[in-house]
């Protein structure tokens, strides 16, 4: 009788050591998936926007060969080579006011090809808050950044 009391003790040990194994590695994953979310870099939040709003006409290198880009009268600008345009510098300032329409680029004027995505991002992303939508441009910045050559 002992015996089996001591088997039944041990079975429902483990039973219980088995279900609090499962619990842990199920809190993991979900745990892992939080996180993977929360860590999403600026760059990969940025290259998803440019992914989603920039390739048709900037191609998806940033070279400037988009699908779009010979329906277009000024070809779109290689955006890898916008330090290399401007003596070595990234302008973060300037590419952020250029993508929100704040500022032309040049030849933007006759043409008009280059949309000013500020009213666009806030219809498209419904972003109430300027500074959710300064932040999110910033992202594109750091991920035009990050494809300097
Ligand atoms: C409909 C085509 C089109 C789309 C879509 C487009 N662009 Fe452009 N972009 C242009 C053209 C054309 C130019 C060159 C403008 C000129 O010289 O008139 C340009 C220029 C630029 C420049 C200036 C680069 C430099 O060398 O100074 C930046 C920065 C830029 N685009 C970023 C973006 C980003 C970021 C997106 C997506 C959010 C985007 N563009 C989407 C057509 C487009």
């Amino acid at each position: 009788m002992k015996k089996v009391n001591q088997i039944r003790k041990a079975t429902s040990s483990s039973f219980w050591l088995l279900i609090s194994v499962i619990g842990l590695v199920v809190f993991a994953f979900s745990c892992n998936d939080i996180s993977k979310d929360k860590a999403k870099s600026p760059v990969a939040e940025g290259e998803e926007w440019y992914k989603s709003y920039c390739v048709m006409c900037h191609g998806e290198d940033g070279s400037g060969q988009g699908n779009m880009a010979d329906k277009l009268q000024a070809p779109p600008s290689d955006l890898r080579t916008i330090a290399q345009r401007r003596n070595g510098v990234f302008p973060d300032e300037e590419i952020a006011k250029i993508i929100a329409g704040v500022e032309n680029v040049p030849g933007h004027n006759e043409t008009g090809e280059m949309p000013a995505w500020w009213e666009t991002f806030k219809k498209s992303e419904n972003i109430t808050d300027d500074k959710v939508l300064e932040e999110k441009i910033d992202h594109i910045v750091a991920y035009l950044k990050s494809i300097q050559q």
